[in-house]
């Protein structure tokens, strides 16, 4: 009887263990081709494309988007305070981006912070 409780209790706690540990790395790492990516090609490439590039900047590449326009790099790995891509989204740096219209919402510009504060890593 004390066995079998056991085994069940046991069972229990990895089921519970495993389950949290998947949730939070899925919630907590931040991809750039997962979840920056689409970001950019939603709210930004149509201004910042190798044909179109305001302000030099373009964000249709990880590689020029790491190194940033006319202002030089838009982005600090590690420090998000220090980063101009979190300026102009926030509106701290005026224009605000997206240049005329709506807000990026607190969600994607959540995203953006994790992902500068994470390295800011391509993949
Ligand atoms: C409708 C066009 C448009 C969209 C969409 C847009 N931008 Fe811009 N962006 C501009 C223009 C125009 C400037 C230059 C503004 C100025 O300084 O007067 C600019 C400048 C910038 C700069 C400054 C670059 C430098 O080196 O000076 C950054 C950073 C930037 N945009 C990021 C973004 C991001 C991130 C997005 C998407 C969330 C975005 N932009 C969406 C038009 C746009």
């Amino acid at each position: 009887m004390k066995t079998k409780w056991l085994v069940l209790a046991a069972a229990a706690a990895c089921f519970v263990l495993t389950g949290a540990g998947v949730h939070a790395a899925d919630s907590d790492k931040i991809s750039f081709g997962k979840n920056i990516r689409p970001l950019l090609e939603q709210h930004c490439s149509q201004c910042h494309e190798p044909d179109n590039k305001h302000a030099g900047f373009d964000v249709t590449n990880y590689r020029e988007f790491k190194r940033g326009g006319e202002s030089g790099r838009a982005i600090t790995p590690g420090e998000p305070e220090n980063s101009l891509l979190m300026d102009k989204i926030l509106g701290k740096s005026q224009p605000r981006m997206p240049y005329k219209l709506s807000p990026l919402s607190d969600k994607e510009i959540t995203l953006f912070r994790k992902w500068i504060e994470q390295g800011a890593h391509g993949d």
